[in-house]
């Protein structure tokens, strides 16, 4: 009775001790000193960019606004994939492949034949999206598809509610008898429409017949308006982190898994009747939807510079190119330079008006492959030699990445890759920070703390941000970085790679705490480092002091991720007493997060603090990332 009596007070100092021992040892306060009157390095202007590849639904049933799924009635063992038959009433067809279609590249088709058929008992097929397709309100969406038609005559194009069987909107196509030709309708939606996300589109017909179709589309308005163009809410969610550069078409998507796979820029231009379709490497057909000129499009929206990643004869597979056998693969990267940079004088520059865009792009980076790394054959330092040659005396203002350290060639960036727990990520913030200044700069190509799926947690928001603080002391060096991959789907089946910036579904979208991180962080940067230094931190403790010359401000940065409070003196040479505005992204736990359903459980907090230049006490939470814009003097 007496020792459990001891026993229960042991146990409560026990506890009270394990609870007070993180505070106590935290509990001094450090000191933060920064001096903004002595630049320490320059901050790169093209810093935060993104980058991007067709992976998680990325292009298709993601940025790229196209609704219906297997548009090019693409087969695999199932079928067509994404669609179904429809029969209404007594109406009775069958579907099967057509070898023919509207152009070389799509040369078949799904024939539907309709045995039996009438007004209100009709048949047709019915096509349910990229895991359903958003309907909103008041709203039309463009339409089209290429058919070669005997006898169906009038066709009725719907989107139907699944759940109800609800009409949400309707048009009326007259299709003609005869080979094939383009049809376009349109659909409206009235006020009563409430947003979802559970629709179908249906195309039937209410006479017997053949009908074979091919490239059967449905468009939302799009992002400024562009034809082909992107969803509005991603491509707002995307300006908001003010990305300077768009690196594409990858990653492992610009390799593909064999050759033939790659990304061939010279299939994904022109009409969309005209571009074949690919496999990508991560398991699905790509519509090329997204294609070279659209990746250009995407960077004129965001006012972002192309950084352009060109095949480099090496495929994921390990099938791979060296001596004469590579020259068409350089043309091939020459003619994709000459697409973008060309005047209308030339033949891709003349080809790129054809499609659209007379004006010509300004290119400043290529990148030569990508993860070469992995190449067993070892063959990049020829291939990036080769490819090197060529280009430089193509377009002599282009600065050539490898994406691995080579011995012939000369590039200009190596492009690193990092992947990593916050662990790993803490303990490589000084990676950069003695490294040559004299050998070519830094691109970090992608890079990610990965914890969280579909999208980052909050620890891994800490881990990216103390990253980021390395990245911007290191900026001299490092010139460009992206966080990878950007995008994912979070529908089952979605994602390929989890841990990814920013997730979506047909009809909504939201950011990570690392897509709120980056926010902050590219949002609040100077052009200049500023000398600093810490005493009595924690070893978790993060932080990038750079100023900004236009705005005359000092954009100070604090990642405290421990979990316990980070008690600071702040010594802060040359800026102003008085107010500042401080923004902190802070989580309980490193485990809390967004998700789909949860979009803005963890967002920025805005407010206005009193600072002063000497001694300026300031507590940081435990798991806390603040962003604090400083007037200066
Ligand atoms: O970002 C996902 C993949 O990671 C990229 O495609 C590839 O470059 C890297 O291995």
């Amino acid at each position: 009775m007496r020792v459990d009596h001891y026993m229960k007070h042991f146990l409560l100092l026990f506890a009270i001790c394990c609870w007070c021992l993180p505070i106590r040892m935290f509990a001094q306060s450090a000191r933060l000193s920064v001096d903004t009157s002595v630049k320490v390095s320059d901050v790169s202007p093209t810093l935060y960019g993104l980058m991007t590849e067709e992976i998680n639904y990325s292009y298709d049933g993601g940025l790229y606004a196209e609704m219906v799924r297997n548009r090019t009635f693409h087969h695999t063992w199932a079928g067509f994939e994404s669609w179904t038959v429809v029969a209404h009433g007594n109406a009775a067809m069958t579907v099967g492949q057509d070898d023919s279609g509207p152009s070389r590249a799509l040369s078949h088709s799904a024939k539907v034949t309709i045995t039996q058929a009438s007004p209100g008992n009709e048949a047709g097929l019915a096509n349910d999206g990229y895991w359903g397709m958003a309907v909103r309100p008041s709203t039309t969406y463009a339409g089209s598809f290429y058919a070669k038609a005997e006898g169906v005559g009038l066709g009725r194009v719907r989107l139907v509610a699944a759940d109800t069987g609800a009409t949400l909107a309707e048009a009326s196509v007259d299709v003609k008898d005869g080979d094939w030709q383009r049809y376009a309708y349109r659909l409206k939606t009235g006020p009563q429409v409430r947003d979802g996300k559970s629709n179908y589109l249906e195309i039937t017909f209410s006479h017997a017949g053949t009908i074979s179709l091919q490239l059967v589309s449905l468009f939302p308005p799009t992002y400024k308006d562009r034809p082909n163009g992107n969803r509005p809410d991603l491509m707002t969610t995307l300006a908001a982190m003010h990305p300077h550069f768009l690196r594409f078409p990858g990653g492992n998507y610009l390799e593909g898994d064999t050759i033939r796979e790659r990304f061939n820029w010279r299939e994904t231009i022109g009409p969309l009747v005209d571009r074949p379709t690919h496999r990508s490497p991560w398991g699905y057909q790509s519509t090329d939807g997204m294609g070279l000129l659209e990746f250009l499009g995407w960077c004129e929206d965001l006012k972002m510079e192309p950084l352009l990643a060109v095949y480099a004869g090496y495929s994921l597979g390990g099938e791979h190119v060296v001596g004469k056998e590579l020259e068409p693969y350089i043309q091939d990267a020459l003619d994709e330079i000459e697409y973008l940079t060309g005047d209308v004088n030339t033949k891709w520059g003349t080809q790129r008006a054809k499609d659209g865009h007379p004006a010509p792009f300004a290119l400043r980076y290529v990148e030569i492959g990508n993860e070469d790394q992995f190449d067993k054959a070892k063959t990049y330092d020829e291939r990036f030699a080769a490819f090197a040659g060529a280009i430089r005396a193509k377009c002599p203002q282009c600065k050539l990445i490898a994406t691995m350290p080579v011995n012939q060639g000369n590039p200009d960036l190596i492009d690193d890759h990092y992947y990593k727990t916050p662990d790993e990520f803490f303990d490589l913030v000084h990676h950069y920070d003695s490294m040559d200044r004299k050998g070519p700069k830094i691109f970090v190509g992608e890079w990610a703390t990965r914890t969280g799926s579909p999208t980052p947690d909050f620890g891994a928001a800490l881990g990216d941000a103390a990253w980021m603080t390395s990245l911007e002391r290191n900026s001299d060096l490092i010139v460009m970085a992206s966080y990878a991959p950007l995008l994912t789907n979070v529908n089952p089946g979605g994602m390929q790679w989890s841990t990814d910036l920013i997730g979506y579904d047909a009809l909504r979208v939201y950011g990570s705490p690392s897509y709120w991180a980056q926010v902050l962080f590219s949002n609040h940067l100077g052009d200049k480092t500023v000398k600093s230094g810490a005493e009595g931190v924690n070893s978790r403790f993060f932080w990038s002091a750079t100023v900004s010359s236009a705005d005359k401000l000092l954009h100070l940065k604090l990642v405290n991720a421990s979990d316990a409070a980070q008690p600071l003196v702040l010594d802060l040479g040359g800026v102003k007493a008085g107010s500042a505005t401080l923004y902190r992204l802070h989580a309980a736990t490193r485990w809390a997060t967004n998700a789909i359903d949860r979009p803005d459980a963890i967002v920025p907090e805005k407010s206005e603090v009193k600072i002063s230049p000497k001694d300026w006490k300031h507590d940081l939470p435990g798991n806390t990332i603040e962003v604090i814009d400083i007037p200066l003097q």
